[in-house]
């Protein structure tokens, strides 16, 4: 079975290829397949967001699709920018303007109150219009300061709870065992290998 990932951003496909690298699924992403328009993330939540995306590429292309919608969860901030995370500081926002724009959201806020979670919704669509959805999460605090050069996105801000380092001072390895999208990519794999997609609708939340 080939999975096509639905989405074009290039930090998603790096990661989700890391983490599917040793599975017999050969992953694709909408790089190969030039056809497919952007999908507009018209959703109130991740699940929804997250289902959009794969229902609509897998009807495209009438294969198996996997989404990821991911949002950063700040306490100090009552969960935003959740759902909002891509265009916090406004629509089409590059990652610095977001991180400068939540840096500013949390001036004077201390380190005990700089609680996040990061969450992370996978989506598998089929093209018979089967969804079974996939949850990880991540805990953690946003500092004061960007930190590292790795990865992107908020990951210079977001020091992983237990490990005290941002996700950008790890390597994509070491983010890939302990970020929200590894959590729930394994689960979709795990998914994946007991053969039941496409039999059985399940929901599968941490
Ligand atoms: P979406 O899932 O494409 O809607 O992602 C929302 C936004 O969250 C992205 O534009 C990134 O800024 C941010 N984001 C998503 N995943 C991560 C991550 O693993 N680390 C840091 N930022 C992320």
């Amino acid at each position: 079975m080939v999975l096509i990932l639905a989405t074009r951003n290039p930090d998603k496909i790096e990661e989700i290829q890391q983490i599917f690298q040793d599975s017999e699924a050969p992953l694709l992403s909408l790089f190969d397949f030039p056809q497919i328009g952007p999908v507009e993330e018209t959703g109130k939540t991740l699940e929804e967001n997250a289902v959009l995306k794969a229902k609509k590429v897998s009807r495209s292309i009438r294969k198996v699709a996997l989404a990821d919608d991911t949002g950063l969860e700040v306490e100090a901030l009552q969960g935003r920018p959740g759902v909002h995370s891509a265009r916090f500081a406004g629509p089409g926002a590059s990652y610095e303007a977001n991180r400068l724009k939540l840096l500013k959201s949390l001036q004077g806020v201390p380190e005990e109150k700089r609680g996040a979670v990061f969450r992370c919704i996978a989506a598998l669509a089929s093209p018979e219009g089967r969804i079974v959805t996939f949850e990880g999460v991540c805990r953690g605090r946003i500092g004061f300061e960007p930190k590292g050069e790795g990865g992107f996105g908020y990951d210079p801000l977001f020091i992983v709870e237990g490990i005290g380092k941002t996700f950008a001072e790890m390597t994509l390895e070491e983010k890939n065992q302990v970020s929200h999208r590894a959590k729930a990519m394994k689960k979709v794999m795990e998914y994946l290998k007991k053969k039941e997609f496409g039999d059985q609708l399940l929901e599968n939340r941490e």
